[in-house]
């Protein structure tokens, strides 16, 4: 009997590989994205072993035009259906918007946005012809204000979750799910490739991608637009939408200048 196919993007590592484990153990078919080609092999080679499960690797650059395209045309495929899709890959920049490499931050663009976009666009073509799917495009609780001295990462995420929340309302009614996932810090790969340790954030705050991934897969299963993981992110993301945008973006201001040092 075919398992529903599941596509992550960045399951290389962090809540990607987490989002691949889970769904593996559920008993889901798996597409793999990432660029590292060697550690997708092995997961998929482990998660086919340990859950009977059929496992797919896609290395792609997703930041690249023909990888981007290779991974749009399995998304759209209707003969291996994917049924839920999960734009997960992305990075962040950390410092003066001044002083950062420009490229690096037209790259972090392609990747939280551009990839983002077009990728949905395959799967919602692909996903209301058939009447069922679902959309999981993992943004932050940064998209919910404006973020000083991670200016480029905050605006592709307040992108990421403007843009979702939208298309979750066009599709209302066609049996697919559009959800954005806005994690806080969250212990990953992530804070070392934006060169950000993400010292003097106090332990309390910071959550693992395990319970990051069961409660995305809980809201999306009720239907929500926005997941927020963990109280303290949904406390946060609450002020952040209720307070003044010129308070909080100079509060943000003030704490990315200390962190600056
Ligand atoms: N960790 C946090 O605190 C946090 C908080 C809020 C939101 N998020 C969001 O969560 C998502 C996952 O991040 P994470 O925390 O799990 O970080 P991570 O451990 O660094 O994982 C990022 C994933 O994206 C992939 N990736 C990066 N560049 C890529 C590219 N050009 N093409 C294809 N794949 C690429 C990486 O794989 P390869 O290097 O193998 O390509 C990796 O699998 C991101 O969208 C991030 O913005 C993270």
């Amino acid at each position: 009997m075919a398992r529903p196919t599941v596509l992550i993007t960045g399951a290389s590592s962090g809540i990607g590989l987490a989002f691949a484990r889970r769904l593996a153990a559920d008993g889901h078919d798996l597409v793999l994205v990432a660029r590292r080609e060697g550690r997708l092999k092995e997961l998929a080679d482990e998660l086919a072993a340990g859950h009977a499960v059929t496992t797919e690797v896609l290395a792609a650059d997703l930041t690249d035009a023909d990888d981007l395209a290779r991974v749009e045309a399995r998304v759209a495929e209707q003969t291996r259906p994917v049924e839920l899709l999960i734009n997960n890959a992305g990075f962040g920049t950390f410092g003066s918007f001044a002083e950062l490499p420009i490229d690096q931050e037209e790259r972090e663009i392609r990747l939280n946005v551009l990839a983002l976009v077009r990728l949905t666009r395959a799967a919602v073509g692909a996903m209301t012809a058939r009447g069922q799917g679902g959309i999981i495009n993992v943004s932050s609780v940064a998209s919910f204000q404006a973020g000083p001295y991670n200016a480029t990462y905050s605006a592709t995420k307040a992108f990421v979750t403007s843009f979702t929340e939208a298309v979750h309302e066009e599709l209302r009614g066609t049996g697919v799910k559009v959800m954005a996932l806005c994690p806080g810090f969250t212990r990953t790969e992530f804070q070392e490739t934006a060169n950000a340790e993400g010292a003097g954030v106090p332990s309390l705050l910071w959550q693992t991608p395990e319970p990051v991934v069961r409660s995305a897969l809980r809201d999306l299963r009720r239907g929500a637009a926005v997941s927020v993981p963990g109280v303290h992110n949904k406390m946060a993301a609450m002020l952040s939408q209720l307070a003044p945008r010129a308070l909080t973006r100079r509060v943000s201001g003030l704490a990315g200048r200390r962190l600056q040092g």
